[in-house]
């Protein structure tokens, strides 16, 4: 079997590589990959990848993931997240192949307190969400076999990320102020990669799962949750940390003007994917444990 993988050095592509390895043949590509295009604003470059490599499956994990800079760049944002997803499905479609595919919480306008189901109507509230809907939309229209899992708030312990930033500003800072009314769980690029690899294992054999599924780590927290957690638990393992708890201040998202308007509820309820690929998705504060314990 082979597994045609995009974006391979991404959050979600690094462990993809190690999740989908055991799988069958891997061929990882990014932007700069030389014998084979993986430059997804290089349409033609990328179906010209998929008739020569003729996979099984393909897998995107790259994707325009600057939130904020997508405001200013929506042809960029257009091209990698809609309509290379859409060449990949038309690919798909044309070689009998599957396409998994990743999209985001950023789908929903936010209102409400309830878990999103997949069949929730979607209100994307920025030209980032706008676009990896359009590409949801492009792939489900081709016909093609397709896994799509839309997550959220995903981190990696290789790269950047939230919990890290955090971690930055308490050793340095007397205070913090942190987002208190965005909701949503935490999600490790290990756990998205795992229950990928689950999943297409379930899906070569029942390939009626073929659909959109929300994908995120168990239980809810919000950024300032999120943060005091990442921050105490550097505390308790003897990190020197200068905030005091009590001087870390929840505040509202409008503290914080952005570009992108953000969704407040970005709960995504999983059922679906549990059931139909009988997985369960641990507590988002297992998975945050790990990677701190990595990095610390
Ligand atoms: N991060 C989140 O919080 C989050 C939340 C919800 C959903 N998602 C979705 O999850 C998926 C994986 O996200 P992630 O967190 O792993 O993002 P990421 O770490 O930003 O990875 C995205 C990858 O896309 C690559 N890329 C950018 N432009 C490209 C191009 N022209 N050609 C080929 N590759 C290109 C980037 O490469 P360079 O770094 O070299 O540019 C990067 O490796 C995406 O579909 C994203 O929309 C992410």
């Amino acid at each position: 079997m082979k597994i045609l993988l995009f974006g391979k050095n991404g959050q979600v592509g690094w462990e993809l590589q190690r999740s989908l390895a055991p799988l069958g043949e891997l061929i990882a590509l990014d932007a700069r990959s030389e014998s084979l295009c993986g430059d997804l604003t290089n349409l033609a470059g990328i179906a010209n990848t998929i008739r020569t490599v003729a996979p099984d499956i393909i897998v995107n994990a790259a994707a325009h993931t600057a939130v904020d800079k997508a405001e200013s760049e929506p042809d960029l944002a257009d091209t990698l997240n809609t309509l290379a997803p859409e060449i990949m499905a038309k690919e798909a479609a044309r070689l009998g192949a599957w396409l998994v595919h990743y999209s985001t919480d950023y789908v929903f306008d936010g209102s409400g307190k309830v878990a999103w189901r997949e069949s929730d109507a979607t209100g994307p509230l920025s030209t980032y969400g706008k676009s990896k809907l359009a590409g949801e939309l492009a792939i489900i229209a081709s016909g093609c076999r397709h896994l799509i899992f839309r997550t959220s708030w995903v981190y990696a312990a290789r790269g950047g990320n939230f919990a890290k930033t955090m971690l930055k500003l308490a050793k340095e800072r007397d205070s913090l102020k942190v987002i208190n009314d965005q909701i949503g769980a935490p999600t490790g690029a290990d756990l998205l990669a795992d229950v990928t690899a689950h999943a297409i294992r379930t899906a070569l054999l029942q390939p009626e799962v073929s659909g959109l599924y929300h994908l995120v780590a168990g239980g809810e927290t919000s950024w300032h949750g999120y943060a005091n957690f990442v921050i105490e638990f550097a505390r308790k393992a003897g990190v020197e940390i200068k905030v005091p708890a009590d001087a870390i201040a929840p505040v509202p998202t409008t503290a914080f003007p952005t570009p992108a308007n953000r969704p407040l509820n970005s709960r995504l309820d999983t059922q679906k994917l549990q059931n139909t690929f009988n997985l369960y998705l641990p507590h988002w504060q297992s998975g945050v444990t790990r990677m701190l314990t990595e990095i610390l």
